[in-house]
């Protein structure tokens, strides 16, 4: 088999393993998770992911589209976003999907104008800006009144008097989403009690809600993902049932995306040159931030193997081939490293190949599966792979 790199790998038995222990994780019925297509939008991907039963949340219309195409059922789908155009929303309503998050009184008027126009009821949540600190990276921290996101709680009132006015719209659930890469519980734990908050202040207006949408969020193993290749789903979801107020007869929804595909996937990248610096040592590698954003955008850490040396640790600056001095991996402590070697970006399945760009006019990475070859089978034939073991 020939082989391009960069390329991104997929283990599916690691994602179905991930899936498997999401689900039994679950102890409520009433808990249903909707997986957050923007983290990683691969067909096989979502095809997998929604063996497992699992609805999809979306941010765009062609993340509809898509979903539609893969068979997940319009009742398993909703729509968040803050700026959505006229065509997504038409094409939300006109498939009668299970909920449109709505971020804005404003955007009331435009859903229910198109509802109309439709002839049929639009199915809203309120998507509510609770101001709770995510303690996460403050680039993806979406809960806190300084984000553009959701509707103040100070507003809750008003935004219901205004959909009470409207024919074309029905108030069927909150939605809330305080940010992503969340390692810590209590955030969770505060969400829950600014829910518990919402839901009594609008049950005193008489608003019965169908569902409580808590968002996504839990975060991975970056820093050393073997050591936790599936997160704790048991401990997340304990949170919530214990903490949020739950009506008899309302559903809970949760939006993962990072914490179930973000370990499945890797970035595999050939060495180009291995440079003396003045500073450092360059492994100048052929993947670069047009396949893998994160380190750029956000200075993340992911973690780097040699795939095919078991030589001496060095210390290398790994870097990609892009005219732009963001385009770093970071430093890496690595068996002494050569032109040819394989690296393995670990860690890179979620906001991964789907942030790529064709910048520079370069090909974007491709996607590989494990049931179709296993890692050291598509490498093997180019340069012969060590056991990470041995390293
Ligand atoms: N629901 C909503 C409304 C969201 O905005 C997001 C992610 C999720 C659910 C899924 O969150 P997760 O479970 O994956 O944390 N590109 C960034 C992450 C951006 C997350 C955006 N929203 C990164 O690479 O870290």
């Amino acid at each position: 088999m020939s082989l391009k790199t960069p390329f991104y790998y997929y283990d599916l038995e690691l994602l179905n393993q991930t899936l498997e222990s999401m689900t039994a994780a679950i102890q409520n019925p009433n808990f249903k998770v909707h997986y957050a297509v923007k983290a990683n939008a691969e067909d096989r991907i979502l095809q997998t992911i929604k063996e497992h039963g699992l609805g999809a949340d979306c941010v765009s219309g062609n993340e509809i589209k898509k979903a539609l195409a893969l068979g997940f059922e319009p009742k398993e789908i909703v729509l968040a976003g803050i700026g959505k155009s006229d065509e997504e929303l038409d094409l939300a309503i006109s498939h009668n999907i299970h909920s449109i998050n709505c971020e804005s009184i404003e955007e009331l008027e435009v859903i229910d104008a198109i509802a109309k126009k439709h002839d049929t009821i639009a199915n809203i949540a309120f998507r509510i800006n609770p101001n709770v600190d995510a303690h996460t990276h403050h680039k993806i921290t979406t809960g806190l009144n300084e984000n553009k996101f959701g509707i103040p709680i100070s507003e809750i009132d008003t935004a219901v008097d205004e959909i009470l006015k409207h024919k074309n719209l029905a108030l069927k659930g909150i939605h809330f989403h305080i940010g992503s890469q969340i390692l810590s519980l209590n955030p969770f734990a505060n969400l829950c009690q600014q829910a518990n908050r919402v839901t009594e202040g609008l049950k005193a207006r008489g608003v019965i809600l169908e569902h409580i949408n808590v968002g996504g969020g839990l975060g991975i193993n970056y820093s050393d993902p073997e050591s936790q290749l599936v997160p704790n789903f048991e401990e997340y979801f304990r949170v919530f049932e214990k903490f949020l107020n739950v009506e008899d007869g309302q559903t809970v929804h949760f939006e993962l995306g990072r914490s179930i595909v973000g370990q499945a996937g890797s970035l595999i990248s050939k060495v180009l040159y291995v440079k003396k610096g003045a500073a450092s040592n360059f492994a100048i590698i052929d993947a670069g931030m047009t396949d893998l954003m994160r380190p750029a955008l956000y200075n993340a850490f992911h973690k780097i193997d040699n795939l095919s040396s078991s030589g001496e640790q060095e210390s290398y600056h790994v870097v990609g081939p892009i005219c732009e001095s963001s385009d770093t991996f970071g430093k890496s402590e690595l068996p002494k490293t050569s032109r040819g070697d394989f690296l393995v970006i670990r860690s890179a399945g979620a906001y991964g190949q789907v942030l790529s760009s064709n910048y520079n006019l370069r090909d974007r990475a491709e996607a590989v599966y494990s049931d179709v070859m296993s890692l050291e089978e598509y490498i093997a034939p180019n340069r012969p792979l060590v056991s990470l073991a041995a390293q």
